[in-house]
């Protein structure tokens, strides 16, 4: 990846956008009054301090000569426990994903299936991402 100050500065303004919208986000939680608002708010504050945290390292590797996936970092770790680990946590998001799915169902609260939806998103990207992590970097046979 070629340096380019300027995304560098971009994340570090956004950076601190997303933290002081964090900050935002937990006192507004405290001053609305219904649980739906509240939950709401909190998902988005914890939305926004993981955007932060995740640009935060990511700025590290901006600017390095590599890739994200062609930078590597040295690890003292059987990199073939590590793919049966990660098919695990595979097997894991599909567990969390029909779990959700039947408390959805369960439910006829129009907030908390929501919230629910959300998760389900969330474990759907999750599911994908481990997928991507074992094809791009861990593509050997057990
Ligand atoms: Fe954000
Ligand atoms: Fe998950």
């Amino acid at each position: 990846m070629k340096i380019d100050k300027s995304l560098s500065d971009l994340i570090k303004e956004q950076v601190k956008l997303e933290k002081e919208i964090a900050k935002k986000f937990s006192t507004l939680e405290q001053r609305v009054d219904s649980v739906a608002a509240k939950l709401l708010i909190r998902e988005m504050q914890l939305d926004t301090k993981k955007h932060a945290e995740i640009l935060e390292a990511a700025l590290e590797a901006i600017g390095g000569p590599k890739s994200f996936w062609d930078y590597t970092i040295h690890i003292d770790a059987d990199k073939r426990a590590v793919k049966k680990e990660l098919e695990e946590h595979i097997k894991a998001e599909e567990t969390m994903m029909s779990q959700i799915g039947e408390e959805a169902r369960k439910t006829d609260d129009e907030a908390l299936k929501l919230l629910l939806n959300h998760f389900a998103e969330d474990e759907k990207r999750h599911h994908k991402n481990l997928e991507t992590i074992v094809n791009k970097a861990y593509k050997m046979e057990i």
